[in-house]
């Protein structure tokens, strides 16, 4: 009875250590695998980024952008190439950020960041603005009275709602 007891124990510890072995493996490798692949914002380089993706497209900037790139969910239909301009200039400088304040680096289809997902849905609110509601205020004196990303943010994360005094 006792060597039984004993047995199990010994039995029961193997199995952990064996299963302990296996796990801290894993999550060593995954955590050295983050750690390179994905460089932490301080080191982050826009220009470099950029340059990076114009070169991966290259040839099918014309293409659309849900052919070349992976995610593609509001901007289908725009050119690839246009795409990163409106990465560039319409999102990140419109709201006096850079890339990663949507994205982590080289993970670009991911949905790990929430503002991606307000960018598009403040890109489909953009729409209605544009499409229904500016259209239908008469006697305006633009043909196309338009807002964007700029109208609203002007380089800030959070639109002002009073003017500097
Ligand atoms: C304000 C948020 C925001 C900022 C800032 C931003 N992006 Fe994006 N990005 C998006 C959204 C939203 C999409 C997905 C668009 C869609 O669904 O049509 C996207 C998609 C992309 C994609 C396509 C990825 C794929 O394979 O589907 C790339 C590449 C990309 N962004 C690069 C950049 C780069 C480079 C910058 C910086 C210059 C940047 N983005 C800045 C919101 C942002
Ligand atoms: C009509 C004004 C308006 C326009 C146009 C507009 N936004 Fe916004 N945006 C806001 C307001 C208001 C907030 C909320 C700020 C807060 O949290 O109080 C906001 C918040 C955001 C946020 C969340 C920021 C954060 O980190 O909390 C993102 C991302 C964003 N907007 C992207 C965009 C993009 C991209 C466009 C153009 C496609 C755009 N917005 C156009 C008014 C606007």
């Amino acid at each position: 009875m006792k060597n039984q007891r004993k047995i199990a124990l010994v039995l029961t510890i193997t199995a952990l250590t064996l299963f302990g072995v296996v796990n801290l493996n894993d999550s060593q490798r995954f955590a050295s695998a983050q750690t390179t692949a994905t460089p932490t914002p301080a080191e982050f380089n826009q220009a470099d980024a950029l340059a990076k993706l114009k070169e991966q497209i290259k040839g099918k900037e014309q293409e659309p952008a849900e052919k070349v790139f992976k995610n593609i969910q509001s901007l289908k239909g725009v050119p690839a190439g246009r795409l990163l301009a409106i990465m560039e200039m319409g999102y990140a400088r419109s709201l006096g950020v850079n890339c990663t304040h949507c994205h982590t680096p080289e993970k670009w289809e991911a949905e790990d960041k929430n503002t991606k997902q307000i960018a598009r849905e403040m890109s489909a609110m953009v729409g209605t603005i544009n499409n229904s509601l500016l259209k239908n205020i008469k006697n305006l004196k633009s043909a196309t009275p338009t807002v964007n990303c700029t109208t609203c943010h002007r380089g800030q994360i959070k639109p002002a709602l009073n003017l500097p005094n």
